[in-house]
């Protein structure tokens, strides 16, 4: 089965040709340049720019993968959650292709195609522990089979990506901040400046394993406003404090929850599983209690349509579509 894919639920345009589960073509247009200047997404900006890039990324991502609109089977696009305005062009992009050649449509839950993204080259089987962390995201799964997730937690305020995109900011770093936090905090001392580590109690709802970041940005913030780091070595010293605070709150709660569920896979996805502490903290982790770390590689890490194409061709051939009424949800759960 041969799909087209469209994922346009936040900033970033991706079309995908996915054959069978194996990726033919992947393309991924940032609107990162679009929103700096804002230092932030501006979701009119957002709308506009997939409008643009849609169909011409179409085009590509048929080019690329050696096919054409006549060879695709069936065509999927992300219904939710995200930007209401960004979401539909993309869904409507592909619905319109659909009805325009007979073909079976799929809306993709944007958090399934991360949850599932690290089984698309690693070929993880089920069940593992899936960490989304992004600059919209920061949840836990127990993926026990496909559509069978076990929601174990999710943060109460901000996302980690949203963290480090804040604290960049008060830092003067830019926008998206997360990378340029990462290489700072490698001249600085993690250990410098002890931030607070939020640890959430259970609320009796099922999800015993919240995260909560919105203490440690404002924490940055006041500790900013009493030492002005204005030397390269007391910024680069907050940057790697502050990170490594997020790795220690992100990374207890996740092999809490492992070892809650009996489970010795754990797989970590979207834009944050970019940060080389992370990486670097989970590998030694996972080696220390056993457990099986799989990380997918960047492109399929960050929003793509790849992913999107693989959870579709998933559901699809258990039989799965949708009408073409589907409407875009911007908070869709999973
Ligand atoms: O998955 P993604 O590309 O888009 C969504 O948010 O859905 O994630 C982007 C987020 C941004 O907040 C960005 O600052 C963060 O991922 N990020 C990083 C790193 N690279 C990207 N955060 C920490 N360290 C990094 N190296
Ligand atoms: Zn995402």
């Amino acid at each position: 089965m041969r799909i087209l894919a469209i994922e346009s639920s936040c900033d970033d345009t991706s079309t995908a040709v996915v054959e069978d589960g194996r990726v033919r073509s992947n393309i991924v247009l940032s609107q990162d340049e679009v929103h700096r200047p804002y230092g932030g997404v501006v979701p009119e900006l957002a709308s506009r720019s997939h409008m643009r890039a849609i169909l011409p990324l179409i085009e590509a991502a048929l080019d690329r993968s050696g096919l054409t609109l006549e060879d695709i089977d069936a065509v999927v696009a992300t219904y939710g959650p995200g930007l209401v305005g960004s979401l539909l062009v993309g869904l409507n992009a592909g619905k319109a292709l659909a009805f325009a050649r007979g073909l079976p449509f799929l809306g993709v839950n944007h958090l399934e195609g991360h949850l599932l993204s690290p089984q698309i080259e690693e070929g993880l089987p089920f069940p593992y522990v899936g960490l989304l962390v992004s600059g919209g995201h920061t949840s836990l799964y127990f993926a026990e089979d496909l559509g069978v997730y076990r929601h174990l937690g999710s943060t109460r305020d901000d996302a980690a990506g949203e963290a480090f995109d804040k604290v960049a900011k008060l830092l003067g770093l830019g926008f998206p901040g997360g990378k340029a936090i990462d290489d700072l905090a490698r001249k600085g001392d993690p250990y410098a400046i002890s931030f607070p580590r939020a640890r959430l109690k259970s609320r009796g709802n099922g999800a015993e394993f919240d995260f909560s970041f919105s203490g440690i940005k404002t924490a940055v913030a006041l500790w900013l406003e009493e030492h002005p780091a204005d030397s390269d070595t007391a910024r680069a010293d907050v940057a790697a404090s502050f990170q490594e605070a997020v790795v220690d709150m992100l990374l207890e709660t996740s092999f809490a929850a492992l070892r809650a569920v009996g489970c010795n896979q754990f797989a970590i996805a979207g834009g944050v599983s970019a940060n080389s502490r992370l990486r670097a903290r989970a590998a030694a982790l996972a080696a220390e209690c056993g457990v099986r770390l799989i990380i997918p590689p960047m492109r399929y890490c960050t929003d793509n349509a790849a992913m999107i194409g693989y959870a579709g061709w998933q559901r699809l051939a258990r039989g799965e579509q949708h009408d073409l009424d589907l409407n875009a949800y911007a908070d869709l759960t999973l």
